[in-house]
């Protein structure tokens, strides 16, 4: 048997399609808008948000785009931003990452309105996470609680296994798992007998960022297995998982692409909307 593939390019294509109606319902009120702040010309920030155009464009976003100069100093961008927070006709503001190393990403994280944090990476949106009291969340994690609940799969009483303890997706994703009762366990690429921990899991997130780290020895037959990962080999876009192998054993898994990497958009203009009503109110 193979696992049945949960798409997150369809589910995301529901969601847009949905968000697109809730815009369109208000008339006679501005587009909701976001600004995409990007320094430099990294060839995945240009994808990425090539990407994010392109979706806030069919949903009726209203979106810009500034790309600054590599050599920008923190105080420059600072003001930027800075100006963005005063602006009330920005809904959204979104720093793209990684940042040159001149930039201090915490402070630029930091300086981000709440009330603009489109990707929900300043540390006072990530707090109302875990104490689970937010209308927004960073993008991915919510992308994948949305791919797990559209096949009404538990997470009450779930043990989920997450590989990756990053700030945008393992720690804020355990936080809201922990919030709708599942039980969490997170590991990193060092857990020691790595394979032996994600075996039992129910569900396994894998947000590693390494190519072909998840293998058959890390799966069983009830699990659930969604690939965070954004791995190019060899020229080839791939996730965490050793696919073609895993998904003969598994219950159900996502792709990649096609996963969870639609999903994140999705949510992305998700939060802009939410940004948008509570601006406008
Ligand atoms: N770089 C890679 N993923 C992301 C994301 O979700 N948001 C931002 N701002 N930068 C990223």
């Amino acid at each position: 048997m193979s696992a049945k593939i949960i798409s997150g390019k369809l589910l995301s294509q529901k969601l847009n399609s949905s968000l697109k109606n809730s815009i369109d319902q208000i008339k006679g009120i501005r587009a909701p808008k976001l600004t995409i702040l990007q320094i430099g010309d990294n060839p995945a920030s240009n994808k990425y948000i090539k990407h994010k155009l392109k979706s806030c464009k069919n949903v009726g976003i209203d979106c810009d785009h500034i790309k600054l100069d590599q050599n920008t100093t923190e105080s420059e961008l600072e003001k930027i931003i800075i100006d963005l927070n005063k602006n009330n006709k920005v809904d959204g503001v979104l720093v793209q990452l990684p940042l040159p190393n001149q930039i201090n990403e915490k402070i630029i994280k930091n300086l981000i309105d709440p009330k603009k944090d489109a990707d929900g990476f300043n540390p006072i949106t990530l707090g109302n996470v875990l104490l689970d009291d937010t209308e927004i969340y960073p993008a991915t994690p919510l992308g994948i609680i949305k791919l797990l609940e559209s096949e009404n799969i538990n997470l009450a009483g779930a043990n989920v296994t997450i590989i990756g303890r990053s700030n945008i997706v393992g720690k804020p994703l355990a936080s809201i798992l922990i919030n709708k009762s599942a039980t969490v366990t997170i590991c990193n690429t060092k857990t020691k007998n790595l394979a032996k921990v994600c075996k039992n899991a129910d569900i396994l997130i894998s947000a590693a960022g390494s190519a072909n780290l998840v293998t058959k020895k890390f799966v069983n037959k009830r699990m659930t297995v969604i690939d965070v990962g954004s791995n190019f080999v060899n020229g080839k876009y791939c996730g965490d998982v050793d696919y073609d192998k895993v998904k003969k054993i598994v219950k159900y898994i996502t792709p990649v692409p096609g996963g969870v990497g639609p999903m994140t958009i999705a949510c992305l203009l998700e939060n802009v909307f939410k940004l948008y009503l509570n601006n406008i109110k």
